[in-house]
Formats: structure tokens, C-alpha cells, sequence
């Protein structure tokens, strides 16, 4: 079971292969955003990586984050949890003045995922 650590939150058991936005939000108990509901569109689902970064990326992933000029951060909602990761909540519902955090993504990735290096 990989080993998900959340900066201030604590270090929680992750079943393989599990997307990171749910891992979030259902282990780590993370108030995380995921305001377009998982699909690589929003990017509130954006976390900070301090350990284990993937080194691929979805190709959807790729486009929404070069359309909008960011680097640093990747989207939880485009992750799998199959290795030990450690990451900082960046995006949280509290204080964002939104009404929820999204809709529940789906249990796999959406759009289906084409991963290339990042
Ligand atoms: S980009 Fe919207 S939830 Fe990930």
C-alpha cells in the first residue's frame, strides 16, 4: 500500500492505484478542491509536490497547465497513488469562498489517460 504523506496532515495508507484527489479528500481527510469534479479542466485540484512527483503526466494534464501558465503544481486529479508521495494541500475549500468543493470525481481517471513525461 503506498504511503501517502500530507504536509501538517500526517502520513495514511492509500490502496494501489488509487487517484491522489480521492486520496485526498477520503484517507487524508483533506477539505481538497476538485471543482470541475476530476476531469482536468478547473486545476483547483492543484497540489504541490515535495516528494515522489510523478515523472508522467497526462496528456490532458500537460495542456490545462501549459494553457494556464503554471508550473510547479501538478493536479491530483490526473495522479494515481502507486508509490509513496509526500505533497502540501494548496487548494482547500476553506477560505476559498466557494459553496462545495466539487463534485466527487470518478474512481478512475478522467478523460481516459494518455501519460507521456512531463
Ligand atoms: S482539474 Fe478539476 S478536479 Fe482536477
Amino acid at each position: 500500500m503506498p504511503k501517502l504523506t500530507v504536509e501538517g496532515a500526517g502520513v495514511f495508507d492509500v490502496p494501489e492505484g488509487k487517484r491522489l484527489v480521492l486520496a485526498l479528500e477520503d484517507e487524508a481527510k483533506i477539505d481538497q478542491l476538485h471543482a470541475c469534479g476530476g476531469n482536468a479542466r478547473c486545476t483547483t485540484c492543484r497540489v504541490e509536490f515535495v516528494a515522489g512527483e510523478p515523472e508522467k503526466m497526462t496528456a490532458a494534464e500537460k495542456s490545462v497547465l501549459a494553457a494556464r501558465g503554471l508550473s510547479g503544481i501538478r493536479l491530483s486529479c490526473q495522479i494515481l497513488c502507486d508509490h509513496d508521495m509526500t505533497v502540501r494541500a494548496i487548494s482547500r475549500l476553506a477560505g476559498s469562498g466557494r459553496k462545495d468543493a466539487g463534485s466527487r470525481p470518478d474512481n478512475a481517471i478522467q478523460p481516459p489517460p494518455v501519460f507521456a513525461d512531463k
